[in-house]
C-alpha cells in the first residue's frame, strides 16, 4: 500500500514528527506510517542507544561529556531499511539492531542524551534524514528542537502503567523474564530524567497535536495521524 501523494506545493519535504515519552507506542506508529507512505524514517532514539552502548564498547567514561560528544559526532552507525518495514542498526559493521533495544541500554541513552555535546554531535546527523518524498521522525525533540518546520507534529503519550503492561507483554511474548514493578521503575525514572532535562527536554510543541493512546489501538492511532495528515494536504 502507498498511501503517498505528495503535495506539489511544496518545496521541500514535508515531515511528520512524534515525540513522547519511551514506550508510548511511537516507534511502532512512525514505522507503520513511514512504511504506508514509502517515506524515510528517522528513529533518533536508536541515535542516543548507539551513542550509549559504543561508550560502553569503547570505556568512555559516562562522566567525561566532551569524550561523548567526540564519540557521538563520529559514531560509524547505519540504518539499513528491512523489506518488513523495520530497520537494521549498525554500528562499526555489527548488528546491533537487538542489543541497543535492552533497559540498561535505554537508561545509558537517557543519560547521554542529557549532554549538550551529545545532542550538538547528533543534531546534523538528524537534519540529513529529511529527505524526498517526506519524513517521519520519532523521539523527543523532533517538533521541539530538530524539526521545528515540521507541517505536522504529534505528542503520542500513554500512562506509565499502561506502557510498562505492553512492555511487559512485548518481553513476555519473547520469553524473556520480566517483572511489572521494576518495568514501571525504570519507565517512570526515564520519564522524569528525559522530562526535566536542561537541553531539549520532553514536552510537547506548542503546534502539537497531542494523542493519549492510553485506551486506543495502535490502528486507532495510525488514522488518527493520517486524518491529521491529509487535513494539512500533506497527502491525498
Ligand atoms: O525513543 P527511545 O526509547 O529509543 O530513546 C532512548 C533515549 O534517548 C530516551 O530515553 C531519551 C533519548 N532521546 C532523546 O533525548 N531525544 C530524542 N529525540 C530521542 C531519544
Amino acid at each position: 500500500m502507498n498511501e503517498a501523494g505528495m503535495n506539489e506545493s511544496c518545496s521541500v519535504a514535508p515531515v511528520i514528527t512524534i515525540d513522547g515519552p519511551g514506550g508510548s507506542g511511537k516507534g511502532t506508529i512512525a514505522q507503520m506510517i513511514a512504511s504506508a507512505l514509502g517515506w524515510n524514517l528517522l528513529d533518533s532514539g536508536a541515535l542516543y542507544r548507539v551513542t550509549a552502548l559504543a561508550a560502553r564498547n569503547h570505556g568512555v567514561d559516562m562522566a567525561n561529556p566532551d569524550a561523548l560528544g567526540v564519540l557521538a559526532q563520529h559514531l560509524d552507525v547505519q540504518f539499513l531499511a528491512l523489506e518488513s518495514g523495520g530497520i537494521k542498526v549498525v554500528l562499526e559493521g555489527e548488528d546491533v539492531s537487538n542489543e541497543i533495544r535492552t533497559e540498561e541500554i535505554g537508561l545509558m541513552a537517557s543519560r547521554v542524551a542529557t549532554l549538550p555535546a551529545v545532542r550538538d554531535g547528533l543534531f546534523e546527523r538528524q537534519k540529513a534524514f529529511k529527505d524526498y518524498p517526506g519524513l517521519v521522525a520519532d523521539g523527543r525533540d523532533m517538533g521541539t528542537v530538530v524539526f521545528v518546520e515540521a507541517e505536522l507534529k504529534i505528542y503520542l503519550t500513554a500512562s506509565a502503567q499502561e506502557r510498562a503492561e505492553r512492555r511487559f507483554k512485548q518481553l513476555q511474548a519473547k520469553g524473556m523474564d520480566a517483572k511489572l514493578p521494576q518495568l514501571l521503575e525504570a519507565i517512570e525514572s526515564r520519564d522524569w530524567q528525559d522530562m526535566n532535562r536542561a537541553i531539549a527536554p520532553l514536552k510537547p510543541a506548542d503546534d502539537a497535536v497531542e494523542i493519549d493512546s492510553t485506551a486506543m489501538s495502535i490502528d486507532d492511532v495510525y488514522n488518527a495521524i493520517i486524518a491529521e495528515a491529509k487535513k494539512r494536504k500533506m497527502i491525498k
